[in-house]
Parts: structure tokens; sequence; C-alpha cells
């Protein structure tokens, strides 16, 4: 029998905790020497990025009267949602539901559980959707055993989008101005946010996505993945196809190698999606030296100490080997299937762009 133990009250002087984060100067050579990119520093933010986008959700479902007051919340995570929904529903005074699969890292699923979540594991993948189906599936099961029961529904919910104006108005007020934005895209929250935010201030802004090899999000087909955080095996409605001026598919070579070089020379590091990024941010600045080049690192080191920076699992999946120091350019985001670091100046909505050829 699941439980979820309510929060004993809820604690609305833990929202004032929310955001806040450091904006860092990253200059070290991403392998190669380049001008050098702005990083919001998004785990020294209590939750992470996600919590954001949690405490928004959660504000607007109670707006509308779809969460009554102390009502559990439900949702499917791979574990940053995870962690920013239970700071939201200690700060709101919901008790917390997570449905979760068996290859979360032990000290995140820890994590969860100490923060008062209660865990559902997914013990197999769907066969075509993956663990994000599976998860999926497992919390409709969830739900109908929880009467009054809220889903954020985090892919597909508008008010995730609009979490982060925060972020965006820190930023305004901690960079000078930023010429290309480069985000990392899983539900899509944060660059969609993000990018109708910050082009009222800059409208010549680019935004470049960026998502994992063997993810659909942008039009490749979808594959078993390593990188967690970033890349779907859905189309999330919340990704919005028009604000991005390109997209790199980044695969766990690079992204390991830079975790652990930005680790070990610039201090503040993260997980595959930070890894991703900081390629992706320094090799523009690389390319466009002057650019004011800005990326947001989305969760801390930690809960990668099992993965990323440990030897004998990245030598198991094949992940020292040298990292590319480019992409690789391709037409059109099918044009083939990208198994390293790939980028494409056409950005087009999967489900919208059939005509393209395969
Ligand atoms: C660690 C991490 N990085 C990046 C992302 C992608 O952010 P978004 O969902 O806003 O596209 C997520 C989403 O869950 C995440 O957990």
């Amino acid at each position: 029998m699941l439980t979820a133990s309510a929060p004993a009250t809820c604690a609305p002087h833990l929202l004032g905790l929310l955001g806040r984060s450091p904006v860092a100067l990253v200059d070290t050579p991403l392998p190669y020497p380049h001008s050098g990119f702005y990083a919001k520093v998004e785990y020294l933010s209590p939750g992470g990025m996600k919590a954001r986008a949690a405490v928004a959700m959660l504000q607007a479902a109670r707006l509308r009267g779809e969460l009554r007051p102390g009502a559990p919340v439900v949702e499917s995570t791979s574990g940053t949602l995870g962690i920013g929904l239970a700071f939201a529903g200690q700060a709101l005074g919901h008790p917390v539901v997570l449905v979760v699969d068996r290859e979360m890292e032990r000290p995140m699923r820890a994590l969860l559980t100490a923060y008062g979540a209660a865990v559902e594991e997914v013990e197999q993948p769907h066969p075509v959707g993956g663990w994000q189906q599976a998860r999926l599936d497992r919390l409709h099961e969830v739900r109908a055993r929880i009467p009054g029961a809220y889903w954020p529904d985090q892919y597909h919910n508008p008010d995730n989008v609009t979490g982060y104006c925060t972020l965006a108005e820190e930023l305004t007020g901690q960079v000078e101005a930023v010429d290309v934005l480069v985000c990392s895209v899983g539900t899509g929250g944060h660059s969609a946010g993000l990018a109708r935010a910050l082009r009222r201030h800059w409208p010549g802004m680019r935004l470049v996505g960026v998502d994992t090899v063997g993810s659909t999000i942008f039009g490749q087909p979808a594959r078993p993945r390593l990188m967690r955080g970033l890349g779907s095996s859905i189309f999330p409605r919340n990704v919005d196809y028009a604000a991005f001026d390109e997209v790199h598919w980044v695969g766990p070579v690079e992204a390991v190698d830079t975790c652990r070089r930005l680790a070990r020379s610039a201090f503040v590091t993260g997980g595959w999606s930070t890894g991703a990024v900081a390629r992706v941010a320094a090799w523009i600045s690389r390319m466009q030296p002057g650019a004011r080049v800005v990326t947001i690192f989305p969760d801390g080191p930690h809960r990668y100490l099992d993965s990323i920076f440990d030897d004998a699992f990245c030598a198991t999946h094949g992940l020292l080997a040298p990292a590319p120091g480019h992409p690789i350019e391709i037409p059109y985001p099918n044009a083939v299937e990208v198994t390293r670091w790939s980028r494409c100046r056409t950005v087009l909505d999967p489900l919208r762009s059939m005509a393209v050829p395969a």
C-alpha cells in the first residue's frame, strides 16, 4: 500500500528560499579555449531549477481549484522535478507521491524519501516508450487509487513554462545582455519560459536547444538513453519549437567529459544536462567571440557520483573515449540518425512537419 505522509502544516516561508541563484563566468577550456559564457547555477537554489516549475504548477492549480488544500500530488519523474515537488509540497502543505523507475540513481531516490515523498518504482521499461512511458502507465494506476490526487503533468502544463519568469527576472539583473541563450530541453519548460520573457528585453536573442542523442523531441527516432533530465521519448507540448534558432544533440561521452572538466577547473558542475549545455555554450563562445552566451545549469553533481563521476560506471558504458570537439552539421532534424554531438540550424515541430523527407 502506497502512503504519502502529509506535511504537518504548509510552510509558506519556504517559498522565500526559492531562486536567487548565482551566475558564474565559465572560461575553463571545454575542451578548447573559448571566450567564456555565463551559467546560472540553479542547484544553489533549494530544490534546483525544477522547484520553480513545481511551485508554479501547484500554486496555479490551487487558484483554479484543481488542487484542494492538503490534497496529494502525484507525478512521474526521473528525479529533479521530484525534489522540486517535495519542496513545493512542504511549502504549500501537500503530500507528494512520485512514480520513478529502476534506473533512478540511489542517492536521488533516498533523497526523495528523506524529504517525505512516497516513491513508487517501475521495474520494466515500456517496449516502445521506454522508462518514461512505463512511468506514465503506472502513474495512471496510482491516480486511480488516490481519489482527489492532482497530477501536474509537467510535459504539457503551461504553468511549468510560466514558473521560469522568476529565473528570467533574476537573469536580467545579473547579466548585461544575452545574445545567445543555451537551454537543455526535457519538458520544454525553462527554454520556452526564458525565451518568451528574455526576448522582451533582448528581442534579437538567439535560442539554442540542447537535446540528447536518442530523444524524439526534435524529430530523431526514440532510442534507449543513458542521459536523463534532458530528452524525451514523447513530444511534450510545452516545447516552443518556433522559439528555437538551432538544436544540438549531445551524447553521453561529451557530457561526461564536460562535467568532469567543469568539476576540476570551474568548480561548478552538474549532471547530464549541465555537461551537455556547457559543451554547446563553450563551442558557441569559441565560434562567436564577443557574443554574450548564457546557459542554465539545472542541477548539481551529487546525484551523479555513481555515474558521471564514477570511473567504473563510465568504463562499463564506454564513456571515457575521447569526446568530439565539434558537432556534425545535419541539414534538417531527421536527415540522419545522430549518434554523437550533432547540430541542426533548422528546427521543426515533428508533429507538424511530416512532409520533410526522412
Ligand atoms: C536535470 C534536468 N536538466 C534539464 C531538464 C530539462 O528542463 P525542462 O524540463 O525545463 O525542459 C530537466 C527536466 O526535468 C532536468 O531534470
